[in-house]
């Protein structure tokens, strides 16, 4: 059995990669690495977590001693990592913890990676899973490619813009086979009620106010999270190594135009009337140093290697809108604090 290092798979994104890689290769065992931080819920893993060809392993990646060990013990032939600390505005409260997962814990993974492959790097790969907001803000117009320069404005895509250079100095100095992909903001299920589409759900369910940081004419790229898994299920398998993809569904939308159809879709599901969750938008003091526009050229990925959004936004938040109104007690248990006492829970039994 193929052996696959996952990590982050506690996590929004990685969770929903851990269950496609846990379903759809039988012949693979997925190791999900994950600290189980405030970010990490085995909650979101509970319909694979029994699976034959699935290990949950508790560790932090910035421990290099453990990180060390369990490559020796497990010989990975493949990495896809995402364990990261992933809040903008949390980097710009405590910009060290950043550095510390994403880069330190970024290059204590690539050390062991390169310690138990360095003579055989044949069928070996390091995935690094990345963001767009290494590229810096973009002005009215253009788009982001592969080849844009990296200009990162937060302690957050600093960060991550120094984890991608470690993992390409390691392509180049030791020949360590590596695929980078930047992505797009995600949205869809299991989506941490701290970045502003769950955010703002949870608050128009709870009849909460809405912060719209500045004056909402901020502009992001926006992609379902189970289309960045399959292009992650892609590159893992079909990309160039050495190479790297931008991500992205051509998906643009100012804030405050995504807050105003948030908005009319959850009146419908709540049976409220029309424009009532809007008078909950509250204009509150701007994010420092908030980038004023992303946006993907994700024309690589598509001619390259075929991929492309397989929703619409309009499905896409159509299916999120309607998957935390239908898991109520996933966000209660992490509005509780709840989910934190899942693994110790697990352990005993
Ligand atoms: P997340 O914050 O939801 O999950 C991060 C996971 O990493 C959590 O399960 C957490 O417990 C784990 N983790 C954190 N520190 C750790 C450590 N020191 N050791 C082991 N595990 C640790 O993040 P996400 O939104 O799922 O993002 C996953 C990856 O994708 C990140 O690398 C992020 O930079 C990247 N990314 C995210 C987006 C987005 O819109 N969310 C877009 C592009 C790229
Ligand atoms: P976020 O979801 O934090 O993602 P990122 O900062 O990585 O793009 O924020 C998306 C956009 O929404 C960003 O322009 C900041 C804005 N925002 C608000 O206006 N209010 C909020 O409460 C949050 C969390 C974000």
């Amino acid at each position: 059995m193929k052996k696959i290092l996952i990590t982050g798979g506690a996590g929004f994104i990685g969770s929903h990669v851990v269950r496609l890689f846990v379903t759809k290769y039988r012949d693979y065992h997925i190791y999900n690495l994950d600290a189980l931080t405030y970010a990490g819920n085995l909650e979101n893993l509970t319909d694979i977590e029994a699976a034959p060809n699935y290990t949950f392993i508790k560790g932090d990646i910035t421990d290099a001693d453990f990180i060390s060990e369990l490559f020796e013990q497990h010989a990975f032939e493949g990495v896809i990592h995402l364990a990261a600390e992933s809040h903008v505005d949390r980097s710009i409260e405590d910009p060290l913890a950043f550095v510390k997962t994403n880069v330190f814990g970024t290059v204590n993974l690539l050390n062991a990676a390169k310690k138990e492959w360095e003579n055989a790097f044949e069928g070996k790969r390091f995935y690094h899973i990345s963001t767009d907001e290494v590229y810096g803000s973009l002005g009215a117009e253009g788009l982001f490619t592969e080849t844009t320069a990296y200009d990162p404005n937060s302690p957050y895509s600093a960060s991550k813009a120094s984890s991608d250079h470690f993992v390409r100095a390691y392509g180049e100095t030791y020949g360590l086979p590596y695929v980078l992909t930047n992505c797009s903001n995600n949205y869809g299920p299991n989506h941490f009620p701290e970045k502003l589409i769950p955010l703002f759900i949870h608050n128009i369910i709870a009849n909460k106010p809405l912060p719209v940081y500045g004056d909402g004419n901020y502009t992001r790229d926006w992609l379902f999270v189970e289309d960045h898994a399959r292009a992650i299920d892609l590159v893992f398998h079909q990309g160039a190594a050495q190479e790297t993809y931008n991500i992205g569904g051509f998906n643009e939308w100012k804030n405050i135009d995504l807050v105003r159809l948030l908005c009319s879709i959850m009146d419908g599901k709540l049976g409220r009337r029309p424009g009532k969750s809007a008078e909950l938008i509250t204009y509150v003091k701007d994010r420092p140093g908030h980038d004023l526009r992303y946006a993907i050229d994700a024309t690589k990925i598509k001619e390259q290697l075929g991929w492309e959004p397989s929703v619409t936004f309009e499905q896409g938040l159509e299916i999120t809108v309607n998957w935390y109104l239908n898991h109520p007690e996933w966000l209660d248990h992490v509005t509780s604090g709840a989910y934190l006492n899942y693994y110790d829970v697990k352990s005993e039994e």
